[in-house]
C-alpha cells in the first residue's frame, strides 16, 4: 500500500494505492468523511463490478442511492448534474451527506461538479477505476462539464465546474486488469504528460517499459502509478488553482480539446491527448524550444505505447484553430499554450498564429 497526502485549501487528503481495496473501502472512507448518507455515482460499465464491490463494502445503511451514468463526452453536461441533484434529493442527502464518485475522469468530473454545488456542497470520495483518472483527473480537485458553444454544435470541454477537493482518492489497480487495452494506453499518455513536464526519469521509464505498460503488466503499472501521482500531487500543491505552474498539466491539451469534441473522430481523451502533445512539441520547435529530434523522441515514446501521434483524417485548419479559442486558458483573443522544452515545459501566450497552424499540418496525416 501506498499512500500519498495532498494537501489543499479545503483540507488535505489522502491519495490511498492498494490492491483490492475496493472491497474494503468502508474503513478509509470513514476515517475520511463523517458522512452517514451516500450517493454513489457510478459509471454504469463498472456499476455491478467495481461499483457492487464498493456498495458491498460501505454497506446498504450508508449507501442510500445510486445513479448509474454513461460515460460519453456529449453527456457530460448539465442535465447529467441535474440527475445527480435529483436522485441526492430522492434520497434524502443533506448537507451532511456524500457523493461517491466510481468510474473514470468524467465521471468524477461530473459527479464532483454535482457534490461542489449541491446544497453548495457535499463531501466527495473519489474512485478512480480508469489510469487516467488515477493518475489525473480523480486528484487536484477540478470538477465540471462540457458547455454547447454557441452558433456550433460543438461543445466546449469542461468549461463550467468548480475546484472541489475530494476527501479522500481510492485507487485500487485490480481494476485496471479490465480495463479495456485502449483505455490503458489513453491514461498512459497523461502519464507521459507527467514525465515531460516534471519528471524526465518517469518518462525514461516509461520508454523503457513501454510493452508492459501497455499490455497492463502488474509490476510495471505498480511502479508507475505512485511515481505519476507524484508529479500530480507536487503540481497541484504548489498551484491549487491553476495561477500559473498548474498549467504546465494542459500540455498537449489545448490541441486536444479541438479534436476530442469532433465525435466522429472517435478519439479517447488519452489518444487526443498524444495527438495534442505532438502538435504541441512541433508547435514548440517551431518556436525554437526544442529540436527535431525532441519532437521525434516524444512520438517514439507514444507510438510505443500504442497511442496515436498524428490525426486518424485530415481536419480543416481553420476550424481547428477557431475551437482552441474557447480554450479556458486563453485570454482575449490570445492563445495561452503550455509547450515542451528540452527538458520541462513553459507556458506561452505569444506563440504565433503561424507556428500553431505549422503545428496542426505536422500532424495531418499525410498523402
Ligand atoms: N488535469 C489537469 C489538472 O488537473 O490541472
Amino acid at each position: 500500500m501506498s499512500i500519498i497526502s495532498v494537501s489543499s485549501s479545503q483540507g488535505s487528503y489522502e491519495v490511498v494505492i492498494e490492491r483490492g481495496i475496493l472491497g474494503h473501502s468502508d474503513r478509509a472512507v470513514s476515517s475520511a468523511t463523517p458522512a452517514g448518507r451516500m450517493l454513489m455515482v457510478v459509471d454504469q460499465a463498472v456499476g455491478a463490478s467495481h461499483g457492487g464491490a464498493v456498495r458491498a463494502s460501505l454497506g446498504p445503511d450508508r449507501v442510500a442511492g445510486v445513479v448509474e451514468i454513461t460515460a460519453e463526452e456529449p453527456l457530460k453536461r448539465m442535465s447529467t448534474v441535474e440527475r445527480i441533484w435529483q436522485a441526492c434529493l430522492q434520497v434524502g442527502l443533506d448537507r451532511s451527506g456524500a457523493i461517491i464518485a466510481v468510474g473514470g475522469g468524467l465521471t468524477g468530473d461530473v459527479a464532483g461538479f454535482a457534490a461542489a454545488s449541491f446544497m453548495r456542497g457535499v463531501d466527495v470520495v473519489q474512485i478512480p477505476t480508469t489510469l487516467l483518472s488515477m493518475v489525473d483527473a480523480s486528484i487536484g480537485g477540478k470538477t465540471g462539464i462540457n458547455v454547447p458553444l454557441p452558433g456550433s454544435d460543438r461543445l466546449g470541454k469542461n468549461l463550467a465546474g468548480a475546484f472541489w477537493a475530494p476527501k479522500l482518492v481510492l485507487v485500487d489497480p485490480e481494476t485496471l486488469e479490465t480495463l479495456p487495452r485502449r483505455e490503458l494506453r489513453s491514461g498512459l499518455a497523461e502519464c507521459v504528460k507527467h514525465g515531460v513536464i516534471a519528471d524526465r526519469g518517469l518518462l525514461a521509464l516509461i520508454g523503457s517499459h513501454a510493452e508492459l505498460l501497455a499490455q497492463g503488466d502488474r509490476a510495471a503499472i505498480d511502479t508507475l502509478l505512485p511515481r505519476s501521482i507524484e508529479v500530480k500531487r507536487a503540481i497541484v500543491q504548489a498551484d491549487e488553482h491553476e495561477r500559473g505552474s498548474r498549467m504546465l498539466l494542459n500540455l498537449g491539451h489545448t490541441f486536444a480539446h479541438a479534436i476530442e469534441p469532433i465525435t466522429d473522430l472517435d478519439l479517447t481523451h488519452g489518444e487526443a491527448v498524444a495527438i495534442g502533445m505532438c502538435a504541441a512539441a512541433w508547435c514548440a520547435e517551431g518556436c525554437g524550444l526544442c529540436s527535431i529530434e525532441d519532437c521525434e523522441s516524444l512520438t517514439r515514446t507514444l507510438s510505443s505505447l500504442g497511442l496515436p501521434t498524428s490525426m486518424p483524417r485530415a481536419e480543416p485548419i481553420d476550424a481547428l484553430c477557431d475551437a482552441m479559442r474557447y480554450d479556458k486558458k486563453a485570454t482575449g483573443d490570445r492563445l495561452r499554450l503550455v509547450l515542451p522544452t528540452r527538458d520541462a515545459a513553459v507556458v506561452r501566450d505569444d506563440v504565433p498564429p503561424g507556428a500553431v497552424r505549422e503545428a496542426w499540418q505536422r500532424v495531418m496525416p499525410e498523402g
